[in-house]
């Protein structure tokens, strides 16, 4: 397949970016996401690709245009020597990002081998700063100096930037955004405040439970003048903003209150082996069974260039007009900890 076949989709965008979930399982059980007391099931061992298919799919992929890959789980940092995979992965042509999203809590000794193995960045999940409240969302009373030590060990390594995540939840740490932005800019990390979504189906999600981004902006910049930063490239989530006083950045993704699917270039690979053209996709397309069958890479590159031209997905916006008319009712879809959010 040559350059001039980069596969767009029906609504013209292009293929560029891929979050590879690495595992289905999570040391976390977040409110939001895997609330603890459900019976999950986790994927049998022989389903999960091992590194050397994940690297063969991400290779092809990286022919199909894909110039960023985010490593994601459940929690990446729980699969067994994930800086192997790192370091194959940065072997590929063309891949000039290359990050993950963690929870954070195993980062401090993982920091070190993963800027090793050639990782650019992570983003470290921090929902709180209150131990009670973080005890509280992570489901487990795990607790929050873990992380916070982790996000010191990521900075302390090298990796650049570090930003973190903060969902926000009406009632829950709503009254913490100023003192999270505070965090970050001490911390010389982006902060980014993302408007709870409504994900999967087992966090029984409420349209009330969202706390709009212009309430999130509103809050901090009574305290802390912003300016608008353009966006880095088509496709990103985060609305960007600086502080006026030079102290960094924060960011804002407002999935329910300002869709942005319009030039959504992102794939997301599953630890088994599924495609999903969307975060919100009911079903995800198999590539493993082509891929253990021995299919040439030609015939895995011209299967997913397929899947992608055929490619329609804007729930994001749909659900947007459904809501404005009054017509939201929730679908089944994938869950959030099968694909990495
Ligand atoms: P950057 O490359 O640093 O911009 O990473 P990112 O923001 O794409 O990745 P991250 O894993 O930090 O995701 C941030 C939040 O945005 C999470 O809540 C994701 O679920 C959400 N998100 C990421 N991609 C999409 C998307 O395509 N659609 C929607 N609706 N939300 C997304
Ligand atoms: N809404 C918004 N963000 C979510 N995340 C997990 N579940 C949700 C949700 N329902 C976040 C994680 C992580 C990122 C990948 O997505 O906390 O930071
Ligand atoms: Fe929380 Fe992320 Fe684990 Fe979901 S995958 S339970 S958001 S740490
Ligand atoms: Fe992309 Fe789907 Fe998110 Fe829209 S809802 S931005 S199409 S992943």
């Amino acid at each position: 397949m040559s350059d001039s076949l980069l596969p767009t989709d029906q609504l013209h965008r292009p293929l560029r970016d891929l979050r590879i979930s690495v595992t289905d399982r999570c040391n976390f059980r977040c409110t939001f996401c895997m609330p603890a007391g459900h019976q999950y099931d986790f994927l049998p061992r022989p389903e999960i690709l091992s590194f050397e298919e994940i690297s063969c799919l991400a290779r092809i992929f990286a022919r199909l245009g894909v110039d960023k890959i985010r490593l994601t789980g459940g929690e990446p940092l729980l699969r067994a020597d994930i800086e192997t995979l790192v370091a194959q992965l940065r072997q590929i042509p063309g891949v000039r990002d290359l990050a993950l999203t963690t929870n954070g809590y195993l980062l401090e000794r993982k920091a070190a081998g993963l800027v090793e193995a050639g990782l650019d960045r992570v983003t470290v999940s921090l929902h709180s700063l209150d131990p009670e409240i973080f005890a509280r969302v992570n489901g487990l009373d795990l607790p929050l100096d873990r992380v916070l030590a982790g996000i010191e060990a990521a900075t302390a390594a090298g990796l650049r930037p570090v930003k973190i995540n903060a969902v926000v939840l009406r009632g829950v740490n709503e009254h913490e955004l100023v003192d999270l932005a505070r965090f970050g800019r001490e911390a010389g990390c982006t902060m980014r405040f993302i408007e709870y979504m409504d994900v999967g189906t087992v966090n029984a999600w409420e349209p009330d439970r969202v706390v709009s981004a212009r309430e999130i902006l509103d809050r901090i910049e009574a305290v802390f003048p912003l300016e608008n930063v353009p966006r880095e490239r088509p496709g990103d989530v985060a609305h960007r903003y600086r502080y006026a006083d030079g102290m960094g950045e924060i960011g804002v993704i407002p999935s329910i209150t300002e869709p942005f699917c319009g030039d959504c270039s992102r794939a997301r690979l599953s630890a088994d082996g599924r495609l999903y053209t969307c975060l919100f996709s009911q079903v995800g397309h198999d590539l493993k069974t082509a891929l253990r069958g021995g299919a040439p890479d030609d015939e895995i590159a011209e299967l997913i260039a397929s899947i992608w031209r055929q490619r329609a997905d804007r729930y994001s916006e749909e659900r947007a007009e459904a809501m404005r008319q009054g017509l939201f009712a929730p679908i089944e879809k994938v869950e959030m900890f099968r694909i990495g959010g």
